[in-house]
């Protein structure tokens, strides 16, 4: 049969089932049949109590249950409505504001962010320069506009920023191109939990700073999807500042999404916030970016911008939200502690893991040890450098007990 019937190809790969929906459907099939005490199932990107129920914020669900019908039936502005403007920036910053002219466009989460960045800072045919290690969807967004993904190395071999191979990737697609969209996600980074240090950010910028003087259009997308669920939140906004030192022709864009911060999955919500030199280059981003929203999911939806607008203007209902988080956050870097330590134990070798949803374990044959893993009843995604796990969707004791069970199945295929 045709790969095709009445499609078009569009220099696309479009498998015929989605990895990760097979094996979560997989997991959800051997949890019916064996029971969940007998399955692992570390799959899922949302966190997930001991009792493999979604976490929902309380705090956030009574504001979402207060609402009136005009604020989520009505259309909200293309841009976002205006409290959501603001509010954004300060979810965004926190107390870290870097200096620069501002702005902010509401999008249907950080996915849709990196849709627009991409489509107006990048021409059809270019690279989007990432790491590696990275989040699948980049491809996804960046070949459904016309462009693909060049990867840098995210670490040198004793485990650590590899701003070299930062370096050299940025300068060769700078000699290729007019322009370069670069995505960093940090902190927190899915799939290896890495944050980038603050002395890491420095490298960042240096680097772009002096890549900057061929004078081509360079845009920086911060993915912080995961960074209210890293850790102190004033620490893991430390470097933001730190964009302002970019020069004129480098455009900072932070992809903010509600959908970790706030449990706000389903919601669609997040927003594109630039730092910019100059009020013209501001504008011109406020622009080009509703614009491209028309053109492709019109508004966003308005229901997640009232509940944002609500939470921040009301000091203690932040407040309230920011404590309940933190029991979560908590709950999580328990996880991750507990993994991490777990793999010295075992002598397991994992990618260097800071924070965040997930651990990554570097191997040769992914696709062999996850099947080898499926045997034993423990279910983890295969990426192109090695396993990932969710320790976001799994019980402290689990994510104890998971590591040996890895190092022994990657034995035996040894
Ligand atoms: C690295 C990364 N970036 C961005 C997102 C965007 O999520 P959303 O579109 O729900 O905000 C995700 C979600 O899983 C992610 O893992």
């Amino acid at each position: 049969m045709a790969e095709y019937i009445l499609a078009r190809k569009n220099n696309r790969n479009i498998p015929r089932e989605d990895k990760i929906f097979g094996i979560s459907s997989r997991a959800k099939a051997a949890i019916a049949e064996k029971g969940k005490d007998n399955v692992i199932s570390g799959t899922i990107g949302a966190l997930l109590d001991d009792d493999g129920k979604l976490v929902v914020l309380q705090s956030v669900d009574e504001v979402f249950r207060s609402l009136k019908p005009v604020d989520y039936a009505e259309y909200a502005p293309i841009g976002g409505t205006q409290p959501f403007r603001e509010a954004v920036k300060k979810a965004a910053f926190g107390s870290s504001v870097p200096e620069g002219y501002i702005e902010a466009v509401a999008t249907p989460g950080g996915t849709g962010s990196i849709r627009n960045v991409i489509s107006n800072y990048s021409e059809p045919g270019d690279k989007v320069l990432t790491s590696d290690w990275h989040w699948a969807p980049y491809g996804t967004i960046s070949g459904e506009i016309g462009r693909s993904i060049a990867t840098f190395e995210l670490f040198t071999e004793d485990g650590t920023f590899n701003a070299d191979s930062f370096r050299a990737a940025s300068s060769a697609l700078l000699a290729e191109q007019n322009s370069l969209v670069i995505i960093l996600n940090t902190p927190a980074h899915n799939p290896t939990g890495y944050s980038l240090t603050d002395e890491d950010w420095d490298k960042v910028i240096d680097i772009l700073t002096e890549e900057a003087k061929c004078g081509k259009a360079i845009a920086l997308l911060v993915d912080s999807a995961y960074i209210d669920f890293a850790g102190d939140e004033d620490k893991y906004r430390s470097f933001m500042p730190g964009l302002s030192r970019l020069p004129e022709n480098v455009i900072s864009i932070v992809a903010y999404s509600l959908s970790k911060t706030f449990t706000l999955y389903g919601a669609r919500c997040g927003a594109m916030i630039c730092v910019a030199k100059t009020p013209e280059i501001a504008e011109e981003f406020k622009r080009v970016a509703e614009y491209s929203s028309r053109g492709s999911w019109s508004n966003s939806a308005k229901i997640a911008q009232v509940i944002l607008s609500r939470i921040y203007g009301d000091p203690e209902l932040l407040d309230k939200v920011n404590q309940e988080r933190k029991i979560y956050r908590d709950m999580l870097a328990a996880r991750g502690r507990a993994f991490s330590e777990a793999a010295v134990e075992c002598g397991l070798k994992i990618v260097p893991y800071d924070a965040g949803f997930f651990v990554s374990v570097p191997c040769d044959d992914p696709d062999g040890i996850s099947r080898k893993l499926e045997e034993r009843d423990v279910f983890l995604v295969p990426l192109a450098k090695g396993i990932r796990v969710s320790v976001a969707s799994l019980p402290e004791e689990t994510c104890r007990k998971l590591p040996a069970i890895i190092k022994e199945v990657m034995d035996c295929e040894n």
